[in-house]
């Protein structure tokens, strides 16, 4: 039997949750990619122990060791040249990448989760913003990674309904939920649009 089995690395800065998802939904043996490798700019994300716990390798290439952007992006260059992968997801990955690393991981696409109804409310501190704003709606955003903040060409949408009583913080945890089914349902159409088939 043929299957087609994207192999993932995903970049995280934090708790990892949509780390966590994506890895849950590779465990399924029907789920046409795996996680090969987590990889962390901050030493103390959480998610790193999370990926571990998976049995995924998980290292961290510290944004803080590096001045420069553009030696930070070549660290990461040569500990991913030593690795088989065919995509990368960020998954709050709180690092914006130059278009000189995407040109180096093109033609594999790389991809983002963010949380809004992207075009509308890119960059940081959305949900606030929503409210403040008294949207009436709100959402997540898996899209292809450019060297422009939070713009390229949209993948998977899921979105939530904003109440009057929502708080950032209850608006961040009902949009986090659609993050875990969004991410998964995004990666699942790349690969199946891969045409990549192994035996
Ligand atoms: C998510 O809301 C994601 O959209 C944003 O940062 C958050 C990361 O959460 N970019 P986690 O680290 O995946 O739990």
């Amino acid at each position: 039997m043929t299957k087609t089995v994207l192999k993932t690395v995903i970049f995280i800065s934090g708790k990892g949750s949509n780390m966590v998802a994506l890895a849950n939904a590779c465990r399924d043996p029907e789920f046409p990619a795996e996680v090969v490798l987590v990889v962390s700019d901050n030493p103390e994300a959480e998610g790193l122990v999370k990926a571990r716990d998976f049995g995924i390798p998980a290292i961290c290439v510290n944004r803080k060791d590096f001045n420069r952007k553009a030696d930070f992006e070549k660290a990461i260059l040569e500990r991913l040249g030593g690795i088989e992968f065919d995509c990368i997801c960020f998954a709050g990955f709180m690092q914006m990448v130059s278009g000189w690393f995407l040109e180096k991981i093109a033609p594999k696409p790389v991809l983002n989760i963010h949380p809004s109804l992207l075009p509308h409310y890119k960059g940081l501190n959305v949900h606030d913003r929503v409210i403040q704003n008294k949207e009436r709606e709100s959402g997540c955003t898996v899209h292809y990674v450019t060297p422009e903040m939070d713009a390229g060409e949209i993948i998977v949408q899921k979105a939530v309904d904003v109440s009057p009583e929502d708080s950032p913080h209850t608006l961040a945890e009902k949009i986090l939920k659609k993050e875990h089914v969004a991410y998964p349902e995004a990666v699942r159409k790349i690969a199946e649009n891969s045409g990549k088939t192994i035996r």
